[in-house]
């Protein structure tokens, strides 16, 4: 019989270790009152395998278009990196059972920190405070895993985003120029001490 390659086969027993070790605590988590639709459910899950292609969607949706990671890269991540913490927002539609992944915040449990590497709100559902109910999470899982602080980076153009983050308690704690490969943006490194 014919062989089929599979560069991922060695590498699906990864175990995601942050992921375990937080499920508990996610699946505590109450539905969140949303006020945008009333007859749809929304909560926040660990992502699934099966999930990648829709986090690329949504990346696309929520960028607008622009792809910072294509459906390799966040299987690799997915197959390669123990360290990831994948977390999405689910709405359910009551009248149809059908689900569909609305919010993503994805990142990874190094040492002393936790790194956020993508938070991304459908546009549908966006200004709602779900990116902000998100980021809340993120913290507060950092803080169960006993990691000092958290950090990301953002665009200088992205006050949006900024904003909730400094609400947050983020501080600016460097720039870097030319960061971003599609237009030369400078990135602003952001930290949360815990
Ligand atoms: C950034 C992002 C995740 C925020 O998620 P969100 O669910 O829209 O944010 P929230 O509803 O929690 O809003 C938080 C604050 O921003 C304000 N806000 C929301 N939408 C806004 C908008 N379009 N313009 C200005 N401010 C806005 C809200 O009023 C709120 O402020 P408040 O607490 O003072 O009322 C979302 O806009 C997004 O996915 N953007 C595209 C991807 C992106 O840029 N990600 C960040 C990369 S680092």
């Amino acid at each position: 019989m014919k062989r089929v390659f599979n560069p991922f086969k060695e590498e699906t027993k990864v175990r995601h270790k942050a992921m375990i070790q937080i499920s508990p605590y996610i699946d505590s988590l109450a539905l969140i009152r949303q006020k945008k639709q009333k007859n749809i459910q929304c909560r926040v899950r660990l992502a699934k395998k099966t999930d990648l292609q829709a986090l690329v969607q949504l990346e696309q949706k929520g960028y607008a278009g622009y792809i910072a990671w294509d459906l390799s890269d966040f299987e690799r991540d997915w197959h390669r990196n123990p360290q990831i913490l994948y977390l999405v927002i689910e709405a359910k539609d009551l009248a149809t059972d059908k689900s569909k992944i609305i919010g993503m915040i994805t990142g990874r449990c190094l040492i002393n920190n936790t790194h956020i590497s993508q938070l991304v709100i459908d546009p549908e559902w966006q200004s709602h405070g779900l990116g902000s109910y998100l980021l809340k999470i993120w913290l507060q899982i950092s803080r169960e895993l006993d990691r000092k602080s958290v950090t990301l980076e953002v665009r200088e153009s992205n006050t949006h985003a900024q904003k909730i983050y400094y609400q947050q308690g983020f501080v600016l704690e460097n720039k870097k120029p030319f960061y971003y490969e599609d237009n030369g943006e400078t990135a602003l490194f952001l930290r949360c001490h815990l």
